[in-house]
């Protein structure tokens, strides 16, 4: 299949840099990504986001990159990167700007995916704010442009489309692109991460191996979330499942949030071969109820406290049921630790998750 059986994971520059990166942020990502074991955890992507370009083509129409940013060029960087035994990524758009204003590949999708293909780039995040306002037929016009630009170099090359779920793309993106996000700019909020939440679960449905509903980086790591909301925000993103790509600052990023990008029990959820996509089983006052089939036969139930206060609850280990089927055990995703049913208790903002099986 396809060129994502599974959603991609890396590290995107955006979150942590916004336009402006550097050869040095991303050498230090690409780094600490397998120095911190986070590589070995699946995060096998570097993605250069919005900035990086030039202010100017070359002469023959060539894109290169910023050389006060990037006084080494892209290749010897991508090149870097992927003697990590990572892959290279790297961002345009289809208009003649870029979101941030920089210059996009418009009329020029053929030359800009050879460089890229040149580079050694691996996948492509195209991102529409910067094209002209247009119908959805031009939209999926310029988003297949690309698409056949990069097929036309002859390199496998994931495309990341970016258009923010304004034209439905879990409509017309699958055979152009391997993800495509699904909302408007994730912020490192708690509403933010929540709103988006909420938007992507009707659309869940559409996801599927090789073309996945994307509702935007991680933000784990940053702002103004405190360890539960990162923590549901990770676990949430795991279950759907999402792409994963951090958008922190590995250098300084604490102990406890890189155990979080690493957590062992989330991950099996993220890399579960079944990818089966989260369903919201239950809502009410206090708690959002997720489940989700597993492919060895058990299946995953999270509880999220969306209220801003503590809630508790008795649960019963039958009260993770799913499907009419009655589980005989379960096992607490956070400790890893068999779980009976007992008393939970959840700060504000604070996810459970368990796997249970009959
Ligand atoms: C848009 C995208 C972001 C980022 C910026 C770059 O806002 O949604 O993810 O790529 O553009 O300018």
């Amino acid at each position: 299949m396809a060129r994502a059986p599974l959603p991609p994971m890396g590290w995107n520059s955006w979150n942590q840099t916004q336009d402006r990166v550097t050869e040095d942020v991303v050498r230090h990502a690409a780094h600490a990504l397998v120095d911190r074991g986070l590589a070995a955890c699946g995060y096998d992507t570097v993605v250069i986001d919005d900035g990086w370009q030039a202010p100017a083509r070359e002469g023959d129409g060539t894109l290169t990159a910023n050389p006060e940013r990037f006084p080494r060029g892209m290749a010897a960087l991508a090149a870097e990167v992927r003697d990590l035994g990572l892959h290279f990524g790297i961002y345009s758009a289809p208009g003649t700007t870029t979101c941030a204003g920089y210059l996009g590949s418009l009329g020029h999708e053929q030359t800009d995916a050879q460089t890229f293909a040149e580079w050694g780039v691996d996948f492509v995040k195209y991102d529409w704010c910067g094209a002209a306002k247009g119908s959805r037929d031009s939209e999926v016009e310029m988003f297949t442009r690309m698409r056949r630009a990069l097929d036309a170099t002859g390199r496998e090359i994931v495309l990341s489309i970016s258009e923010y779920g304004v034209e439905q793309p879990w409509e017309w993106a699958d055979g152009i692109a391997e993800m495509y996000r699904t909302t408007f700019d994730i912020w490192p909020t708690w509403s933010s991460v929540y709103s988006l939440l909420n938007q992507q679960l009707p659309l869940l449905v559409h996801s599927r191996p090789g073309c996945w509903a994307d509702p935007d980086m991680l933000q784990v790591g940053n702002g103004d979330l405190n360890r539960d909301e990162n923590r549901s925000h990770m676990a949430l993103w795991c279950l759907m499942p999402a792409p994963l790509f951090i958008g922190t600052d590995l250098d300084r990023a604490p102990d406890e949030v890189l155990d979080l990008l690493r957590h062992p029990g989330l991950l099996a959820l993220a890399r579960d071969p079944l990818a089966a996509p989260m369903r919201i089983t239950g809502v009410n006052g206090e708690l959002m109820i997720f489940r989700r089939p597993l492919s060895d036969g058990a299946w995953a139930v999270a509880m999220l406290n969306h209220t801003s206060h503590r809630v508790e609850h008795e649960l019963p280990l039958a009260s993770l049921g799913f499907d009419g089927r009655t589980p005989t055990s379960a096992v607490d995703v956070w400790t890893g630790e068999a779980w009976r049913g007992g008393r939970v208790s959840l700060p504000a903002h604070a996810t459970a998750v368990f796997t249970a099986r009959d």
